[in-house]
């Protein structure tokens, strides 16, 4: 494990009435200062186990496997008050709804000083002040009446940006946005994505941004993890994945609409069939009951990692090193 960010050997499983649902399965990634990494991949495949278990804020009915380490320290082996050290002020997460990063019951502008507990070296008055800058940056003119109002009072649109601000006053090394863009319409959604493309540019820490959408990943993202059924299947930089898919499933996720993915979709690109139960994934390839490429050995063993190149990875058995 090597970058900032690096999942070994990942696992996670939720306990529920019906059994356990392995949501992620020997998940490897890392991310390093500077980079945007993009999560792809349909509903219900991981993305948010994933990135939730990297902030460390996973619910309780989850059980975890393997490690995740933040520069060099496997997250597990903190204490309780140094794991909630790290989640404030390095590592911050701007959720899939934003409403649930606030409290309702206070304004904007009091929660804003509070996410900066960790400076004590500044006063009230320059923590508004840093406040007010920082909603500027994230468009949000009025910003000394929208410290005065409270969460519902803003549109969805707007609570996205001051989630997305709220996340940066804490000055994280690790700033992740799970589907910024979903509950957004199509003109906010432009808007967020040129925030993001703008932060890309003024920021050294590590960005993940995870989405449906293959254009937005396409636009933002230096690398990409695709991710199905729990699993990582494909992984590479922008480029190779967009230009030179090895992996059936981000073939077909492309070969759906080729032309289109560099626009905004929607929503992911059909393919024929569903995900497995993950209550009892598949003991071979989780990709192979979709699979129109899979042979005999997919339904039973599970597909080797194939290193393509320094960083294209794909889990296939077809797949074969140049
Ligand atoms: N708290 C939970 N308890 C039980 N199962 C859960 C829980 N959270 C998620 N799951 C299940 O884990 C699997 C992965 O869910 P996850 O939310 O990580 O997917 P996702 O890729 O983020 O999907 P989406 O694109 O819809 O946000 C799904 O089968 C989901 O139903
Ligand atoms: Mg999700």
């Amino acid at each position: 494990m090597t970058g900032a960010l690096a999942a070994h050997d990942l696992s996670v499983r939720y306990e529920t009435q019906h059994g356990a649902v392995h949501a992620l399965r020997h998940v490897d990634i890392e991310a390093h200062p500077g980079e945007v990494i993009g999560i792809v991949g349909e509903s219900g495949c991981g993305k948010s186990t994933l990135v939730t278990a990297m902030a460390n804020l996973l619910p309780p009915n989850a059980r975890i496997d393997g490690c995740i380490s933040w520069n060099g320290v496997d997250l597990a082996k903190l204490d309780a008050h140094r794991q909630r050290l790290l989640r404030g002020d390095e590592i911050a997460l701007v959720s899939q709804d934003p409403m649930t990063a606030f409290n309702p019951v206070l304004t904007i502008g009091d929660q804003l000083v509070d996410f900066q507990h960790h400076r004590r070296d500044l006063g009230r008055a320059q923590k508004r002040a840093r406040i007010a800058a920082m909603l500027g940056r994230v468009g949000i003119s009025d910003a000394e009446r929208r410290m005065r109002s409270y969460p519902h009072e803003l549109s969805g649109g707007m609570r996205q940006r001051v989630a997305i601000a709220a996340a940066l006053l804490t000055d994280p090394g690790l700033l992740i946005a799970d589907e910024p863009t979903t509950a957004l319409d199509v003109t906010m959604e432009a808007q967020i994505i040129h925030l993001l493309r703008e932060l890309r540019r003024e920021y050294n820490g590590i960005i993940i941004v995870v989405s449906h959408h293959l254009g937005v990943i396409a636009e933002l993202c230096d690398r990409v993890y695709v991710m199905y059924a729990g699993e990582v299947v494909e992984g590479g930089e922008v480029d190779a994945i967009f230009h030179d898919a090895r992996h059936p499933y981000t073939q077909a996720l492309l070969a759906c609409d080729p032309a289109r993915f560099h626009e905004r979709l929607d929503r992911l690109p059909t393919i024929p069939g569903s995900l497995p139960n993950l209550t009892q994934p598949p003991s071979g390839c989780v990709y192979a009951p979709r699979c129109d490429r899979a042979f005999a050995p997919c339904n039973t063993i599970a597909p080797p990692l194939v290193k393509l190149s320094a960083s294209h990875i794909a889990r296939c058995h077809a797949v074969t090193t140049p």
